[in-house]
Formats: C-alpha cells, sequence, structure tokens
C-alpha cells in the first residue's frame, strides 16, 4: 500500500463531493494537496478542512476543465511533478438523447473527456519524467452501460476508459486507478444538465440516498494506494454492472426501467 505521506497529490473537482471529500482522505494520510475548481470559496473552505485533517501543504488554484486557457496556464505555472493526479472533476446530465441539444453534448465531453485528456496532455512531460505516478480517473458506472437520461454523460465515462487504458498500455512508470462510483450522496444532480442547457436544480433521491461521499473517499484513497485498475464503489446498484458482464439477458430486461433520479 502506497504511503502518501509528504506526497503531493493533485485533485480536479476538488470543491465539491467526492473531490472535496477525498482531498480530506489524503490530507489525514499527510499529504500535500493541490485542489482545483472553479469556486474559489468553496476551495478555501475545502483547504481548511484539509488542514485541520492533517494536510502537510494545501494549495488551490482555479481551473476551470472546460478551458484550454485555464488548463494550459494551470499546468505551465506547476512547479513540482505530482505524485499523483486524480482527474475528478465533471458533470451530469438530465435528459433522453433525442432531446439533449449538441451544445450539451458538447459541454458534458469538454468537461468530462477533453478536460482531463488536456491536462494530462499539458503534464505530459512531467508523467514522463516521473520515476511513478499515480493516475486516478473518476468515471462511473455510467461508464460501464448505457442509462436513461445520461446518453452524452455515459459516452464521456465510456471515452476514459479508452482513452486511459490506452494511456496506461504505453507507460510502465504510471498506475491508473479507474474510479467507478455508482451513487454517492454529492450535489452532482443539482447542477446536471438538461436538453437545453438548463441545470436540473434539484437534489435526486439516488444521491440522496446514496453512500456518504467520505465513504466513498475512504475507498477510493484506498483503491490507489493499493494500485488497483479499477474500483468498483457505491451499494445495491453496483449490481447493474456485474449484470451486464455475467447475465446480460436480466441486465436488458432491467435496462430501461432503473430509476434515473
Ligand atoms: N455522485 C455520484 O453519484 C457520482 C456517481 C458516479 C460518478 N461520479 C463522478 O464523480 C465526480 C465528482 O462528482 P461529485 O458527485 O462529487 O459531484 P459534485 O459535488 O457536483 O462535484 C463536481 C466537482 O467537479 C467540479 N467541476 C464541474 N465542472 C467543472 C469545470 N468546468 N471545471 C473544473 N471543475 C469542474 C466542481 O467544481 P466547481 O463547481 O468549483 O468548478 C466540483 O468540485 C464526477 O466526475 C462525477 O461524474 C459521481
Amino acid at each position: 500500500m502506497r504511503d502518501f505521506r509528504n506526497r503531493s497529490v493533485l485533485i480536479t473537482g476538488a470543491s465539491s463531493g467526492i473531490g472535496a471529500a477525498m482531498a480530506e482522505e489524503f490530507a489525514s494520510r499527510g499529504a500535500a494537496l493541490i485542489i482545483t475548481g472553479r469556486n474559489e470559496a468553496r476551495l478555501e473552505e475545502v483547504k481548511e478542512r484539509c488542514i485541520a485533517a492533517g494536510a502537510c501543504r494545501v494549495q488551490t488554484a482555479v481551473l476551470d476543465m472546460t478551458s484550454e486557457a485555464s488548463i494550459d496556464a494551470f499546468a505551465s505555472a506547476l512547479q513540482e511533478i505530482p505524485d499523483c493526479l486524480v482527474l475528478n472533476a465533471g458533470i451530469s446530465q438530465r435528459s433522453e438523447a433525442l432531446e439533449t441539444d449538441e451544445s450539451v453534448v458538447r459541454k458534458v465531453m469538454e468537461t468530462n473527456f477533453f478536460g482531463p485528456v488536456r491536462l494530462t496532455m499539458a503534464l505530459a512531460d512531467k508523467i514522463k519524467a516521473a520515476e511513478f505516478m499515480n493516475i486516478a480517473v473518476t468515471t462511473s458506472i455510467s461508464g460501464l452501460f448505457g442509462f436513461p437520461l445520461r446518453s452524452a454523460y455515459c459516452a464521456s465515462k465510456h471515452a476514459l476508459f479508452g482513452w486511459y487504458e490506452s494511456l496506461q498500455t504505453e507507460n510502465s512508470n504510471i498506475r491508473v486507478t479507474f474510479l467507478i462510483p455508482g451513487r454517492i450522496n454529492t450535489p452532482i444532480s443539482l447542477s446536471a444538465l438538461h436538453g437545453d442547457g438548463k441545470a436540473h436544480g434539484q437534489m435526486d433521491p439516488g444521491q440522496q440516498n446514496g453512500m456518504p461521499a467520505e465513504k466513498c473517499a475512504r475507498i477510493a484513497v484506498n483503491a490507489i494506494a493499493r494500485g488497483r485498475r479499477r474500483k468498483l464503489i457505491g451499494g445495491v446498484e453496483l449490481i447493474m454492472a456485474y449484470l451486464k458482464k455475467w447475465a446480460p439477458g436480466i441486465f436488458w430486461m432491467l435496462a430501461g426501467r432503473v430509476s434515473s433520479k
């Protein structure tokens, strides 16, 4: 199990939910953190909690994963080679495929797929120079199968598997861990996009009744520390991932009936 004491950990989407909880979990293990997101005030709150939890150092940075300029400026200002890169920022969707404007599909793909890929590319020299680096990618069980009202979201999460698995095959000095959450209690449904681009603005029961973000973060950080390649995290909803793989007939009986809220 890798010890993260005094090791630098860079987390995207650390201002809320799973990312904020992972920051605190790494902090409790004595890591030096670089936490990023768009909301500066929330990042400062997470920073305070990380310091209280035992982080050896915490730096905040405003980073918009949909902006090439923001990613490039952030990457070129970064002095150190992170020991661990956690690509976690993301937004969700709540609209049928045929009712979703292409601009919404692009926004979800920009945030969830092209943003992490651009940041990884911007850090390419540091990744190549690293003796060893953990790269954790927060995908979703929606990256393992299609799901109602999540077409663009599913597409973005599926794409992450393809790109980062390929990256892993080409670089033996990195260990990619795919974090695959099911339903986690975070405000992600509030910012999820409808087909016209408007925010859903509601806390969905799936998240409300989901696994606490702190528990998810503990499991996620343990999986990274152990060098696991994939880690499913959640409750009973994970059964859909197993059914898709081992009993696709039953999966297809249930797929359209699963609550998408
Ligand atoms: N909660 C679940 O049930 C669940 C299940 C499966 C997978 N996931 C995945 O877990 C990850 C974290 O989500 P969460 O549940 O913790 O939701 P959350 O509480 O809404 O957090 C999302 C994070 O992403 C950041 N973010 C969103 N758009 C961004 C952008 N354009 N640039 C930079 N940062 C951006 C947000 O920060 P700012 O607003 O400050 O930018 C925030 O810190 C996501 O990738 C999500 O898809 C969540």
